[in-house]
């Protein structure tokens, strides 16, 4: 007798692969908690790097602890010049996400310990990669104007250090504190495609480097990071929030997605939206961007009378990205410098408590025939 044909959960919707410790998305209430702390609440009141302590350690850090973390994060942000010569011998029009995947992927070639996956020694790469991301995406940023790298800077906060290594001084107190809610809001998303793909990797027991490269290569997509560029590039096209209800209809009469809007989860709201809005609304206000926030706005009103989706976190980072100065390639390694906490937390959970990734498929090809 014929065997049913097994449900296929294509793109594995609403499938629940494993138990995780580090984040919780509940979609009824549109919420999101890092280690039972709601993301919002970490916005207001904390620092990235108490974050990225947070994920990997389970608590918050004590003062002692922090400083403690805050030194070593600081100690380890040089890159050596092998590694900035070798991203610098990348063709100058490759996406900055090349420079980013091939840079983590270097910085395992050269580890003699890549293999030792305890958590400690995860960890300790993980700050690592963490510590030097920033350099590098800053670097590879100046090096596309053709200007020289800034050096990291021992004393800055991890957000602060970033911009001012990007643009060479030290931004106003509010842009930093903006930028700095939107690396927390970055930070972790419980299985998110690119999490997933560095914990399928992990799963066979490869290293952590080789499971962030993975990441970053997922994190790529423009149904993924890759919207935050999207927004924009939209928002450039449209050029001025008088036209931009007419865009966002035209679009949808074309069956087209709107970047930036619709989630996998949340399907009445992205928890993160609001406090990123006000975060963008500050980086408006003290950049004389208020065009793009009026944009922001015709849009999301449009968008929600027309199909009752509602924006993702991608949403207002593009334009807030954008009025910080960023070219607009640079806004998805902007979020592998936040996510790349996450990640790791995930990978050193996967590696604790290990079980090869390995689905089934229902196979529906030619049946097996004579050769
Ligand atoms: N624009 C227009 N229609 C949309 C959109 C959108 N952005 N998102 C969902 N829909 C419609 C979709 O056309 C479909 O309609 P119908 O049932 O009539 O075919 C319905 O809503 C369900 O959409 P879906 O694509 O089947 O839902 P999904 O859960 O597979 O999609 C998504 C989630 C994020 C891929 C999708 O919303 C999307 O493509 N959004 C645009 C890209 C984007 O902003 N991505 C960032 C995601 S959040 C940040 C991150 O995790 O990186």
């Amino acid at each position: 007798p014929e065997t049913a044909a097994p449900v296929v959960a294509k793109g594995l919707a609403g499938v629940v692969v494993d138990t995780t410790a580090i984040s919780k998305v509940v979609p009824e209430t549109n919420s999101l908690t890092y280690r039972g702390y709601a993301v919002q609440d970490l916005a207001a009141h904390c620092r990235f790097e108490q974050v990225a302590y947070l994920l990997w350690h389970g608590e918050l850090p004590t003062d002692a602890q922090l400083s403690q973390f805050l030194q070593q994060e600081r100690a380890a942000r040089r890159v050596d010049r092998s590694l900035l010569s070798l991203v610098a011998k990348l063709p100058d029009n490759c996406h900055p996400m090349d420079v980013v995947r091939t840079a983590i992927s270097y910085l395992g070639a050269e580890d003699p310990a890549e293999d030792d996956d305890s958590p400690k020694a995860n960890r300790a790469k993980a700050l690592r990669m963490m510590a030097v991301l920033p350099t590098i995406v800053a670097a590879d940023h100046r090096r596309r104007h053709g200007l020289d790298p800034v050096a990291p800077h021992a004393q800055l906060g991890y957000a602060e250090n970033f911009l001012t290594m990007c643009f060479g001084a030290p931004p106003a107190p509010e842009l930093v504190r903006a930028f700095e809610v939107s690396l927390i809001l970055y930070a972790e998303h419980s299985f998110n495609a690119s999490t997933f793909a560095a914990r399928v990797v992990t799963s066979t027991r490869s290293d952590i480097y080789s499971a962030v490269t993975a990441a970053i290569g997922a994190l790529k997509g423009p149904l993924h990071g890759g919207a935050n560029e999207a927004v924009m590039r939209d928002m450039l096209e449209i050029g001025d929030p008088a036209l931009a209800a007419a865009w966002l209809r035209n679009k949808l009469a074309r069956k087209e997605k709107v970047m930036g809007f619709g989630h996998r989860v949340y399907k009445n709201g992205d928890s993160r939206v609001p406090t990123m809005r006000k975060a963008l609304g500050d980086i408006a206000a003290a950049t004389g961007g208020g065009v793009w926030l009026r944009m922001y706005d015709v849009l999301a009103r449009t968008m929600y009378e027309a199909t009752g989706i509602e924006p993702n976190l991608d949403f207002p980072t593009g334009p807030a990205y954008y009025l910080l100065g960023f070219d607009i390639e640079v806004f998805t390694p902007i979020f592998v410098m936040a996510r790349i906490t996450g990640w790791t937390a995930h990978i050193i959970e996967q590696a604790e408590s290990n079980a090869l990734i390995r689905p089934l498929s229902e196979y529906v090809g030619v049946p097996q025939r004579a050769l």
